[in-house]
């Protein structure tokens, strides 16, 4: 219980924060350490098929290679591509490392109980500020940390916007040698962004609908009979008598009939009341015809349906042909589970994002869906060798397996594939420096990027970069001298002000500016976008 008497989960260092380290582990840093604090720029990489021009990049699908963490940060923070995503995210289906105590080839699966904790909640905080208002989160898991997960996500998002737990057949068969139990099953648990948050409803499987038949060859098709006539309440106009063609005297059940006689008539004339053929009794015909979808289940073990982890290793073997199994992505989700994912949280064109991307399923399904799409990986050989290929080829028309058939899909659409810069900042000692390419538009663009509310202005006249309002923003990757900030103030319009970030600048030339447009300010880069204790301004 914590100190305000909310239930509340407790771990070592949750008052912490945690960045990648290149082996693929985390490392524990204050949570305004500069390695989470700052905004990271995104880097074009390359362009597959159909994409906007550079100026519009954020509204194309995007596979971006780096840390999520990193990645969701400049997704909300970076202006353009805040005003594409954030609270715009209809869907997010994430499908992290279980933390099982494995090691797989491409990414390790066992980290202590609170780094895990941590890198999810710092993680799930980013993904929630990219929600729509009527946007949902899934994160798949097993028992190792499931449990934790759901009181962690019933802390970030609150009690009232849980919506289920989905338990997903994995495997189909049962592992003999499990010392317990042969655990078969994954859980998913399923956040709405908001209370009230409604799923879609999903499509009668045949199973379902076994109770409706035609043995009279209705022309409205299968029906059945079974649903009440009565009245839930007592009504006294709905108390009633009817008398059959055959003279029996039919009465009313104890709350009366369901509706008044004029309606009750008018249901008779369209058949959709009948007497029985002894003339004892009426009968409702429900026509499956106009029964619309039903909520989904909870329980998803049909194995044909939403598939299983063998059948998501077959469909990666099919798309990678000729690559030993031994070299296959090890923990893959398959195609169809993705597919019911989506059918029930999203409409064509909503923005679906996965920031543990592993073989790309969930870009994959999204692309042959027509939804838009947001793939984050961490590790550059995961992208290359399994999300970059499948993606290509979907795009290209070169993939039939997987939902292709069943959605329909042959080919088009397109993505592109961005990384995440490096940090703008080295440490040397005790000191923060700029790193050796932070130089030019680089630096005039991460100058931008970590001082919150400007925009970045594509095409404006040199040194100004970015707008917020009537202030402008100027970097100079150089000296401020006086004569700079005379140029610069006469660049101005009237009721302008400006920022200026600059490598250095000179006493005098910080005087003149505020005598000639008093509210202008000059900040030197790096010390002045830091507090004293190194800490990124926002
Ligand atoms: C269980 S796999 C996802 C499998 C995926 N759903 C599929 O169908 O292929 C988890 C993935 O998350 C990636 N990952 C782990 N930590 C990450 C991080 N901090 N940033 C980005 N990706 C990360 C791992 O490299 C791994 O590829």
């Amino acid at each position: 219980m914590g100190t305000s008497g909310r239930l509340s989960l407790t771990w070592i260092n949750k008052d912490r924060s945690l960045i990648s380290t290149r082996d693929g582990g985390y490392e524990w840093v204050n949570r305004d350490d500069f390695r989470v604090t700052e905004t990271r720029l995104l880097r074009d990489v390359a362009t597959v098929g159909e994409v906007h021009d550079d100026l519009k990049r954020a509204a194309d699908n995007l596979l971006i290679q780096g840390d999520n963490g990193d990645a969701l940060r400049a997704l909300s923070r970076l202006p353009e591509f805040a005003d594409e995503y954030r609270g715009k995210v209809k869907l997010a289906y994430i499908d992290p490392p279980f933390n099982t105590g494995q090691a797989f080839d491409h990414y390790k699966d066992g980290v202590e109980h609170s780094v895990w904790l941590t890198m999810m909640r710092d993680r799930i905080l980013l993904i929630r500020d990219l929600l729509a208002p009527d946007g949902s989160i899934w994160v798949h898991l097993d028992d190792s940390e499931g449990a934790y997960a759901r009181v962690l996500l019933d802390e970030i998002f609150g009690r009232s916007c849980f919506a289920g737990t989905v338990i997903w057949r994995s495997t189909d068969n049962s592992n003999n040698d499990a010392k317990t139990f042969s655990v078969d099953h994954n859980v998913i648990h399923v956040y709405g962004k908001s209370p009230g948050w409604l799923t879609n409803r999903v499509a009668r499987r045949e199973d379902q609908s076994g109770h409706y038949s035609n043995p009279d060859n209705d022309p409205r098709g299968p029906w059945f009979d079974g649903n009440p006539l009565g009245s839930p309440n007592p009504r006294k106009n709905l108390q009633y008598e009817i008398v059959s063609p055959q003279g029996h005297v039919i009465r009313c059940p104890p709350n009366g009939w369901r509706w008044a006689r004029e309606t009750l008539n008018e249901k008779m004339a369209t058949g959709e009341i009948r007497f029985t053929p002894d003339g004892k009794g009426i009968r409702r015909r429900t026509y499956l015809l106009e029964q619309g979808g039903l909520p989904p289940s909870t329980l998803w073990a049909d194995i044909e349906e939403t598939g299983s982890n063998r059948k998501a290793k077959a469909e990666l073997k099919r798309i990678f042909r000729g690559k030993p199994t031994a070299e296959l992505f090890k923990t893959p989700k398959p195609e169809s589970l993705l597919r019911k994912v989506l059918e029930i949280a999203t409409q064509p064109g909503d923005v679906v994002l996965d920031c543990f991307g592993g073989s790309g399923t969930t870009a994959a399904v999204a692309h042959k869906m027509g939804r838009r799409w947001i793939l984050t990986e961490r590790e550059s050989g995961t992208v290359d060798k399994f999300i970059r290929p499948r993606l290509d080829c979907i795009v290209n028309g070169e993939e039939p397996g997987g939902i292709s058939k069943a959605v329909g899909w042959e080919k088009g659409g397109g993505f592109r594939h961005l990384e995440v810069a490096p940090s703008m900042y080295e440490r040397m000692g005790n000191r923060l420096l700029l790193a050796p390419w932070v130089v030019g538009d680089a630096f005039a663009e991460t100058a931008c990027a970590q001082i919150p509310g400007f925009e970045l202005e594509p095409g404006s006249e040199s040194p100004f970069v970015g707008r917020k309002g009537r202030r402008r923003l100027a970097v100079v990757d150089g000296l401020v001298a006086e004569s700079t900030v005379q140029s610069i103030v006469e660049a101005l319009c009237e009721n302008e002000s400006v920022l200026i970030v600059a490598k250095s600048y000179l006493r005098e030339a910080a005087s003149l500016l505020e005598k000639l447009s008093p509210g202008s300010r000059i900040k030197k880069a790096p010390q002045d976008l830091l507090d004293m204790k190194g800490r990124v301004l926002r």
